[in-house]
């Protein structure tokens, strides 16, 4: 198996600790959305996302601070599909800490994110190891990151998974289990098999602006 090379990426700019963007909240009752990119995006990636599902709401974008071979990413693997937990464990953490700091720097209530597949990832890692840092999570694409995560508790939290049917780098019992993982910590998982590959579809949008009105998640 090919080891992919991995190394941190340029510090962060700015007087927070990631690279991101801000967009601040044109709707005070919508609830802030944590965007996080997939491999090879950017701070800017999901922003058009963002305001299309919940226009109004404060978007906070970080850029993952790994790079691998130039590609930003939020935690480093060892190959496709195989995570470098310890790795995933103390991003997750800074990843965490960061969203503390923008909350305070810019007066937010706790973001819901909206991550595709590596952004989903480590957004799935928050939630088993920083319980409190998200009030819910859209996961797009996203596998299991922690193979045994310690135990915690999500009571309520709302967690849309979107998974497609014909996706090459997430097997169907992988999702599965990620969606056993977060059900078992007590939160309020959606769990929904679309048509498609790893790519994100209209119907991706559908249901996560579906998702976003029904659970609430985009109250304040
Ligand atoms: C990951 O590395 O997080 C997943 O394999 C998805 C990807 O980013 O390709």
């Amino acid at each position: 198996m090919n080891a992919l090379p991995a190394t941190p990426a340029a510090p962060a700019r700015g007087a927070l600790s990631f690279t991101h963007r801000f967009v601040p909240a044109t709707d005070p009752a919508a609830a802030p959305l944590l965007l996080l990119h997939g491999t090879g995006g950017d701070e800017n990636d999901l922003i058009p996302l963002g305001r299309m599902l919940s226009p109004g709401a404060a978007l906070l974008s970080p850029r993952g601070r790994i790079s691998e071979g130039g590609m930003p990413r939020f935690f480093r693997r060892l190959a496709e599909g195989v995570f470098d937990e310890e790795d995933v464990v103390r991003r997750a953490h800074e990843l965490a800490d960061f969203i503390g700091e923008a909350r305070t720097a810019y007066g937010l209530a706790a973001p819901v994110a909206v991550g595709f597949s590596n952004g989903a990832n480590i957004a799935a890692a928050m939630l088993m190891l920083r319980p409190d840092v998200l009030s819910g999570a859209a996961l797009l694409r996203a596998m299991v990151p922690l193979a045994n995560p310690p135990a915690g508790s999500l009571p309520g939290t709302p967690v849309l998974m979107l998974s497609g049917a014909a996706d090459p780098i997430v097997p169907a019992s992988n999702a599965a289990r990620l969606a056993a993982q977060l059900n078992e910590r007590g939160a309020r998982v959606e769990h929904r098999v679309l048509p498609g590959g790893h790519g994100l579809t209209p119907t991706d949008m559908t249901a996560m602006r579906d998702w976003l009105a029904r659970t609430g998640a985009a109250a304040a």
